[in-house]
């Protein structure tokens, strides 16, 4: 349960900014911490992203972080399956100034980015998966068929207090994580890492990963890496 105090520390740290983003009320708690968030920001201007996909908005509070790291004309459609936690994002996203960048869709995920990829989207600068985690390991899939070399990929909630490394789980969360982590590792398409973090919300992790170019690597490349 969030405190008022922690609403008041949200609001005043948002990218560093006063804002009133997360104060309606029916605001849901946020999947994603404060520090977190403003981590996400940094790793969206690190790779100037000018598209995000989201998958999984809850209240939106990650989706304002990475929405302010966008130029003015960059876009962020984020993904709900619960159209009332959908109105919330949407709320905090005006109250936010950030109506403008970014799209709530509300549908399964798996659905959306299906119609997403059968539509010709363009591939998005950078992909945060933050949804249902029995599921991670489809929606890395479908988000790496939405991406371009260069693209990254970033996974939150993969390390939940260590458990992924205890070997077999009764978690269904901790499984499908475990599941994904696996996949991610084993994937060509992608070079991923996985940091831990300790926040608010105990101990955690994210995977950041960056799609690689198709083909043998240049020889410049290589040179560069041994660096
Ligand atoms: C929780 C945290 C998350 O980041 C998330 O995506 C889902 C649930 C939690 O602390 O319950
Ligand atoms: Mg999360």
């Amino acid at each position: 349960m969030r405190t008022s105090s922690t609403f008041s520390a949200v609001r005043t740290t948002c990218c560093g900014r006063r804002s009133n983003a997360l104060r309606q009320p029916g605001c849901l708690p946020s999947t994603c911490r404060p520090s977190l968030g403003r981590f996400l920001h940094v790793l969206a201007l690190a790779c100037s992203a000018r598209s995000i996909l989201e998958i999984g908005t809850l209240g939106g509070y990650s989706t304002i972080w990475l929405a302010r790291a966008l130029p003015v004309d960059g876009r962020l459609l984020s993904l709900e399956v619960e159209p009332r936690h959908a109105a919330v994002a949407r709320e905090n996203l005006a109250h936010a100034g950030l109506g403008d960048r970014v799209e709530v869709r509300v549908g399964a995920a798996l659905g959306v980015l299906k119609d997403l990829r059968d539509n010709g989207a363009d591939p998005y600068d950078m992909v945060f998966i933050d949804a249902d985690k029995p599921a991670y390991t489809e929606h890395l899939d479908a988000a790496l068929q939405l991406s371009r070399p260069g693209t990254l990929i970033v996974a939150d909630n993969v390390v939940r207090g260590g458990k992924v490394t205890l070997g077999a789980a009764d978690d269904e969360a901790v499984v499908g994580i475990q599941r994904f982590n696996a996949a991610l590792a084993a994937d060509p398409r992608v070079t991923a890492a996985v940091i831990q973090q300790v926040g608010v919300k105990g101990h955690d992790g994210m995977a950041i990963a960056v799609v690689r170019a198709t083909g043998p690597r240049k020889r410049g490349q290589d040179e560069a890496l041994r660096r």
